[in-house]
């Protein structure tokens, strides 16, 4: 992609500070490149045409872009411009082997009534029994519960557009082995959710970000213009409660971006997980309503992490194909786990109030304590689905996160939720889990980042960006 100096001074927006105008503009530019509002490959304009765009002198753009290239933000080579970059550094993953203390995961505890349902789906099991027990589509009455969820929801469905899977993440693994190929670009949120990246990452896909921010919402432009001119194969899209900053996306705009992939041939997979989670306000209805798209959904999210049920609504000659690409990897959803979820989903709505009313409660306490334990973070309020995005100021979430390991705290690193390791200025942090826990966590977390700031590199880059943002 290459960045017009009119759309980059766009995204500048104040950049002018009170000392050096090429250091203001520098600083503006880096930041871009490291909160993913540039990605890593993007050919920035020429100097001649930023500063006649800006109004600066040519050499303010020329110091500008020397100073990116000694902080190996760009890469300038003769003749064909400068690049965007970003130095390569490792990404600590979360500990998958039992932290004390685990903030890397958006989830609530299972819902109260849990066992209760489990009883009555014992109960259920034995009209299951007669059958083989595994197929790879799911049980009828399953997806017919589903479809009604969804004609419930404001979108006509029915049973045979419904594909049970083990949970959303298998949705969108299957679904990136079955419909892409390996070289494929694909349309991905920046920041997004990370377990996507991995499955895109490992089917050979090349992917585009285009910026979410946690207050201003979706890159309008960059949206249409990456489907637009990058005619990616597929976009993942979360525009209810995105994972991490809880945006949703007006429906405009979700409109026109469904209208502009159907006509540049890219498939739009959206990503409902946290769609019924909105905080304020009622629940978007479901995306399909507005364009085509393949829809996922999980009860993972509402009902409890551990039932491992999903699926897929699409059309039903795409539910085939997955359906066929399924046994290469799998066989078949638990039955147990089906006749649970048969048995929950007809008093959704219940669930849905009783579920938002501890995200209110968790929520409000994590604003409360990061106010009061972390003024210096910017915590934009998020209006729906479990986490914050949370902006450090400086960037040490890598370090936050490898010193928290060390003390028994697990938590994902801003970069985790790009492709490209951006946002190492940034944390999610859930407020799904019970306040004890989130207490005991931010204890910790105070203590690290206490640790972290109090050395010398890293106490004057939260000085020096604090001066520019
Ligand atoms: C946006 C998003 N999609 C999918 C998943 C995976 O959901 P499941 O537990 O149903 O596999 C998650 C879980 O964190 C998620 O946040």
């Amino acid at each position: 992609m290459t960045l017009t100096a009119r759309t980059l001074a766009r995204r500048l927006q104040e950049w002018r500070g009170t000392g050096h105008a090429y250091l203001a503009l520098a600083n503006r530019i880096g930041l871009l490149i490291t909160d993913g509002g540039i990605s890593p490959g993007t050919r920035l304009p020429a100097e001649r045409e930023l500063a006649a765009v800006l109004g600066v002198s040519r050499s303010t753009v020329a110091a500008a872009y020397q100073e990116l290239r000694s902080g190996d933000l760009i890469e300038s080579t003769r003749g064909s411009g400068s690049v965007a970059r970003l130095p390569r550094r490792a990404i600590p993953r979360p500990d998958p082997f039992g932290a004390e203390l685990d903030l890397s995961k958006a989830a609530m505890p299972a819902l109260s009534r849990l066992p209760e349902a489990y009883r009555a789906a014992a109960d259920a099991l034995p009209e299951a029994l007669e059958d083989p027990g595994f197929d790879p589509i799911g049980r009828l009455d399953l997806r017919t519960a589903i479809a009604d969820r969804y004609t419930h929801r404001g979108l006509e469905t029915s049973p045979d557009q419904i594909m049970v899977t083990i949970g959303a993440q298998h949705a969108i693994s299957l679904i990136a082995r079955t419909l892409l190929h390996r070289g494929d670009r694909v349309l991905i949120e920046n920041p997004t959710y990370s377990h996507a990246i991995d499955a895109f990452s490992e089917v050979g896909a090349r992917m585009i970000g285009v910026a979410v921010d946690a207050t201003d919402g979706w890159d309008e432009l960059a949206l249409e213009q990456v489907i637009g001119r990058g005619t990616p194969a597929l976009a993942y899209l979360m525009p209810a409660n995105h994972n991490p900053t809880g945006q949703s996306m007006p429906t405009l705009l979700l409109e026109r971006t469904l209208a502009d992939a159907a006509t540049h041939g890219t498939l739009v997979v959206v990503d409902e997980t946290m769609a019924e989670l909105t905080l304020d306000g009622p629940n978007p209805l479901p995306a399909a309503v507005f364009g085509p798209a393949i829809m996922l959904g999980s009860v993972g999210k509402t009902l409890w992490g551990g039932i491992r049920v999903g699926w897929i609504r699409a059309e039903a000659p795409v539910i085939h194909t997955l359906v066929r690409a399924r046994f290469a990897g799998d066989l078949g959803t638990p039955v147990l786990e089906q006749l649970v979820v048969r048995e929950l989903l007809p008093h959704f709505d219940d669930i849905l109030d009783e579920r938002i009313q501890w995200l209110r409660a968790g929520r409000a306490h994590l604003l409360d304590r990061l106010a009061r334990d972390f003024p210096q973070w910017q915590v934009p309020p998020p209006h729906g689905g479990l986490t914050t995005w949370v902006g450090l100021g400086a960037p040490v979430s890598t370090q936050l996160v490898i010193a928290a390991r060390s003390r028994g705290l697990t938590i994902t690193a801003g970069p985790r939720f790009s492709m490209d390791g951006a946002f190492d200025r940034f944390l999610r942090i859930p407020y799904s889990n019970p306040i004890g826990h989130t207490d005991a966590a931010l204890d910790v977390l105070g203590e690290v980042w206490d640790a972290v700031t109090a050395r010398p590199g890293a106490v004057a880059a939260v000085d020096e960006l604090a001066a520019v943002v």
